[in-house]
């Protein structure tokens, strides 16, 4: 078996130039070459002779890969539909609801991720829907996160509440299960924001605590390729769910269900929404069985983030030198093991700018799209950063074809980059 690192990305991300250095997974993921020549042979055969394709084929395979998932998972593929992404999940969700304007109230927190908060914006603008907003200010313990949450769920009667597992920026773990129990105490509903889920968190929780909408990316940690996201749905919402964009299926709202159509209602509605390309997500399996065959399943996969993970904090702490802070709790439970942040070290020179980008969201845009630009284009070592609470946190993954010297090469490229383009600004 090959070891993971070096030799593993050289073998199994052969597409990766060697002067690049990968410590952004979180964001879009990596797809390892024994998937992407499988998908390369699904568009060759969707190509052939799309009729047969389309009419004939497409079916089996997107049932074949919901059964792969389901099992992977542990709830049963009815639940499942598959979407592109974590994005147009949430939007399936929230634009199928049938809200009551007078009553309906949903809660988010600060930390979601900006598309989707502003899917809820959009339903609050075109509809009306209420909602409210908990803020997160990080580092926070997981008590007090829950205890944030409960305070506003004990106090209005909310129909849904959306969270996170990991939120995208800065890259934190939620307290999810807590969160969802806390939910069901107030018989308010679940759309848990998975995005970084499968092949990353323990999605026990599915199985466990039957939430009642849950999207998970399969892009991004699960090495499935772009496009690939999974929509989680209770029976009970079966009937009230449509796909995105509002399609054929929709007509089956109109027609008498026998008990068979009831229970494969989601397939029958998610299968096909409208001619793209489907083969990202027939590729779901194929990721599955690289992961297992391998990498020698999730247990090793972990492990060896968890393991190298300590020592790329250590690397990073120590080149953006004295100040630098990762972003921890008393728990240690706000890190997953394959992203942290770590905070740029303020100084006497740059305090007052680095505070003034978390209090003016222009001057952040601006100053964010410099630095990004930079690193991506002059270093080829792109991490994502965040203005939050006074503090400009960046975000490092780790994934089982890094090494430690991507974190020395990285870290000290950031820094430089960070330090530049705020001399740039102080100017
Ligand atoms: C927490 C979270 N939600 C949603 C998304 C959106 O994912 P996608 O672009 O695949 O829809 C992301 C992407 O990074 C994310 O981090």
């Amino acid at each position: 078996m090959t070891q993971f690192g070096a030799e593993f990305r050289e073998k199994y991300f052969p597409q990766v130039p060697k002067d690049v250095t990968p410590v952004n997974h979180g964001s879009y993921g990596l797809t390892p070459k024994p998937v992407l020549d499988f998908l390369n042979e699904l568009n060759h055969e969707q190509e052939e002779y799309p009729d047969e394709f389309y009419l004939l084929t497409a079916k089996n395979k997107y049932i074949a890969q919901l059964k792969a998932l389901g099992k992977f998972l542990n709830v049963d593929y009815h639940n499942l539909a598959l979407l592109p992404n974590a994005t147009m999940s949430v939007n399936a969700v929230l634009r199928s609801i049938p809200w009551d304007l007078k009553n309906d109230k949903v809660l988010i927190h600060s930390s979601t991720y900006g598309g989707c908060a502003n899917s809820v914006k959009f339903v609050h603008d075109s509809l009306g829907l209420q909602y409210d907003i908990i803020d997160l200010q990080y580092p926070l313990e997981d008590k007090d996160v829950i205890a944030k949450f409960e305070e506003k769920l004990t106090k209005n009667n909310y129909k849904l509440c959306m969270f996170d597992t990991v939120c995208s920026m800065p890259g934190v773990r939620l307290p999810y299960e807590e969160l969802i129990k806390a939910c069901k105490k107030y018989d308010t509903w679940t759309l848990i924001d998975a995005a970084h889920g499968a092949g990353l968190v323990d999605m026990g929780f599915l199985h466990k605590l039957k939430p009642d909408f849950v999207t998970s990316n399969l892009h991004k940690w699960l090495c499935a390729p772009k496009s690939t996201s999974f929509l989680y749905v209770d029976p009970k919402h079966h009937k009230t769910i449509q796909t995105f964009p509002i399609s054929w299926s929709y007509a089956l709202n109109s027609t008498e269900l026998t008990k068979e159509m009831e229970e494969n209602l989601l397939i029958e509605k998610f299968w096909f929404s409208g001619t793209i390309n489907y083969t990202s997500g027939f590729c779901i399996e194929k990721a599955i069985q690289f992961r297992k065959e391998i990498c020698g399943g999730e247990e090793k996969i972990n492990k060896y983030q968890a393991d190298l993970q300590k020592e790329a904090i250590d690397i990073v702490l120590r080149e953006f030198g004295t100040g630098a802070k990762l972003l921890d709790n008393s728990t240690h439970t706000v890190s997953v093991a394959g992203m942290f942040n770590i905070s740029f070290p303020k100084n006497e020179r740059n305090t007052k700018f680095i505070e003034h980008l978390t209090e003016s969201f222009a001057a952040y845009r601006k100053f964010k799209v410099k630095c990004e630009t930079k690193m991506v284009v002059d270093h080829k070592a792109f991490a994502p950063f965040i203005a939050h609470n006074n503090e400009l946190w960046i975000r490092f993954s780790v994934n089982i074809y890094n090494t430690a010297a991507d974190y020395e090469r990285s870290a000290k490229l950031i820094k430089q980059t960070i330090e530049e383009c705020i001399e740039d600004e102080l100017k």
